[in-house]
């Protein structure tokens, strides 16, 4: 049985609290959030109890601590929770600021204990069988990876602010998936960005709504397709062509029931966040984290895809503000 804490008991701790105590394979030892609402609604929903960070950090009988707590807190949440001796599920993106995932990762690597990355795209049942069979040649070789991800509305303003941007908060999984499926790191990034959803996003510095290219060393191309905005709901497509065909997995709708009439085909709306159309994914990523530890084994994705991945952001960044390439090393 593995013993894990959570940190944060906000939207996505509550799913992860909620799949932890699930698992039959782990035990919620204790919640942790300096706003009383969500720790206790979590507690009452888990049976575990609300304790503080240095409680919960100085518990020998602790494993593994998870981190959903907001971004700008993550980085020093791993340093602690390495230096305790704890293995670490860490949210993404690791940090907003590159550097200082790199000085937390060394931290990680002198502690030695192992830490994983929450893209949970990866997890996904559809994309993680696409992948396989990718990864299976099914596809051939792989030329040209198109990823589609578009929010079904704009989080407020005040979360924009604090979220380091569309490429470092939103684009970062679609980065992942694109290493993912690539199956090579890009060396080249060329993007493009508007406010066009929301004037007030364009106002605080971001963009919502964005395209970026990216290349290979071999020459594969990725392209990527960011919108906040999106009438019919959680938009999540990906397509894999290569030299024997086109790969493709398309959205998961409420139900798979269909009206045809005088007018065409009328299907139900497509699953309308990420809550839902990920869930299965997040149970799975908590499993895959909690295999690794039973078996001693390095989780994946871990420190170094969350680097790479909030690199990408990085040059895609700064691709949007000089309007050139820019390139990855
Ligand atoms: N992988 C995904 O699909 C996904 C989805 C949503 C959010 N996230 C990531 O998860 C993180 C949290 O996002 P969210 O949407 O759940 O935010 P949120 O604001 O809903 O929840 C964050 C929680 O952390 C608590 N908190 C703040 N400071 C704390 C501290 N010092 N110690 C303990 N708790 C603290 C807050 O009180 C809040 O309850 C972000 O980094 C975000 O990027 C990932």
């Amino acid at each position: 049985m593995v013993s894990i804490a959570l940190f944060g008991a906000g939207r996505i701790g509550q799913i992860h609290g909620r799949n932890i105590a699930a698992s039959r394979r782990a035990k919620l030892a204790g919640i942790a959030d300096p706003m009383p609402d969500g720790a206790n609604a979590l507690a009452a929903a888990t049976g575990a109890p609300v304790r503080s960070i240095d409680d919960l950090l100085g518990d020998k009988s602790i494993d593994a601590v998870l981190i959903g707590t907001p971004t700008d807190t993550h980085a020093d949440f791993i340093d602690r929770a390495a230096a305790a001796g704890k293995a670490v599920f860490c949210e993404k993106p690791v940090d907003l600021s590159s550097g200082r995932i790199v000085k937390t990762l060394e931290r990680v690597k002198a502690a030695g204990v192992p830490l994983m990355i929450g893209f949970n795209r990866r997890f996904d049942p559809n994309f993680a069988a696409l992948q396989r069979r990718v990864a299976d040649g099914v596809a051939g070789e792989v030329e040209m990876v198109s990823i589609l991800s578009r929010d079904p509305g704009p989080p407020p303003v005040s979360y924009i602010e604090r979220s380091g941007g569309l490429f470092r908060d939103m684009m970062i999984h679609d980065f992942d998936m694109a290493r993912f499926l690539l199956g090579e790191d890009p060396i080249e990034v060329f993007s493009l960005g508007s406010a066009l959803v929301d004037p007030a996003i364009g106002k605080a510095g971001d963009v919502d709504t964005a395209a970026v290219l990216l290349k290979t060393r071999s020459g594969k191309i990725c392209q990527i397709s960011n919108s906040r905005r999106a009438t019919y709901g959680y938009d999540q497509r990906i397509e894999v062509h290569g030299s024997k065909g086109l790969l493709s997995a398309g959205n998961v709708h409420e139900t798979t029931v269909m009206f045809a009439g005088e007018r065409g085909l009328t299907a139900d709306p497509v699953q309308n966040f990420f809550l839902e159309r990920y869930a299965a994914a997040y149970r799975n990523e908590i499993e895959a984290f909690i295999d690794a530890m039973e078996r001693g084994r390095k989780p994946s994705p871990d420190g170094a895809d969350g680097l790479k991945a909030q690199q990408l952001a990085d040059a895609a960044q700064k691709s949007l503000e000089t309007g050139k390439p820019v390139e990855v090393v």
